[in-house]
């Protein structure tokens, strides 16, 4: 059997019915969005992130009919034309990162790394044969976390290498932002790191993490169980959605939210109404 992520995640998922709405509307922060579905009745996607080249959404999920905990498979789906593909090739495939610079899309599997070709639609092995790659980060360099120890490793003049500063704990999530905020998470809480005292800061140890994603315009979004946090420039970390039953979330390259819940991808769209009696007869 291959554990890895999608695997722990698909473990964590209780499912819970969406909050009763009277419209199909949802309200992030003080904006209400249209809710419109990308794609319905796939199980478990997880690890979503967008291509913005080419407005491609990547992300892992496992079929809904057997929810089987091997048979984990990557996909894309093209926001824009809606094209989808399943991503062959990839022995237990859950994990993408995205050199939006480069057009590099590096996706993980039981069985190392690899590089998908948007040309020839195929994914190349790339490197780490027979390292299970739990998950994968892109920002300047590759680096990926490794189960099952949890150790998070940089690619470094054609190498993989451990990280000294973060050899003695596990890592479940990493996230380095624009800002060069270090953030990661683990199965005690969230954090981010001060690279000037060399120290880790909790900044929640109640939250299971499932993804740390950046919008285009560098606000940092922490998916948890107890819902969506972002971390504004100045106020720090604040709730702004809470659904619980939210498992990925990405930004396509008009920056709208994509997120996932146990079966389905949706796209929200900003809207000039909300839900309640009010705004309806705005
Ligand atoms: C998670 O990281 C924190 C901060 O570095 C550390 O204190 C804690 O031991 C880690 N938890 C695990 C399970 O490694």
């Amino acid at each position: 059997m291959f554990i890895n992520i999608c695997t722990i995640l698909g473990l964590l998922t209780n499912v819970e019915g969406l909050p009763e709405v009277a419209c199909n509307r949802l309200k992030i922060g003080e904006s209400w969005y249209d809710r419109q579905p990308l794609w319905a009745n796939i199980g478990r996607p997880y690890n979503l992130n967008v291509h913005r080249s080419s407005n491609s959404l990547f992300f892992s999920y496992s079929l809904p009919e057997t929810y089987s905990d091997t048979d984990f498979q990557l996909a894309f789906f093209n926001i824009d034309s809606k094209d989808s593909q399943t991503i062959a090739g990839i022995r237990g495939g859950c994990s993408v990162a995205i050199d939006q610079l480069n057009d590099e899309i590096y996706l993980g599997g039981s069985d190392g790394i690899y590089k998908y070709n948007m040309l020839t639609k195929l994914a190349d092995f790339y490197k780490e044969k027979g390292k299970n790659v739990w998950s994968l980060f892109y920002k300047k360099n590759l680096f990926y976390i490794s189960y099952p120890d949890q150790k998070l490793h940089i690619e470094y003049d054609g190498k993989f290498a451990t990280v000294k500063e973060f050899e003695g704990f596990e890592i479940d999530h990493f996230h380095v932002s624009s800002m060069n905020t270090i953030y990661f998470a683990n199965k005690t809480g969230l954090y981010r790191y001060d690279n000037d005292k060399m120290l880790a800061k909790p900044v929640n140890e109640l939250v299971t993490v499932r993804q740390i994603v950046e919008d285009n315009e560098g606000d940092i979004y922490v998916v948890t169980n107890f819902g969506v946090f972002a971390d504004g420039k100045f106020e720090g970390l604040k709730k702004i959605l809470d659904m619980k039953n939210i498992y990925g979330l990405a930004f396509d390259r008009d920056n709208n939210f994509i997120y996932s819940d146990e079966k389905n991808i949706v796209k929200l769209v900003y809207s000039l109404v909300g839900c309640d009696k009010k705004s309806l007869h705005w």
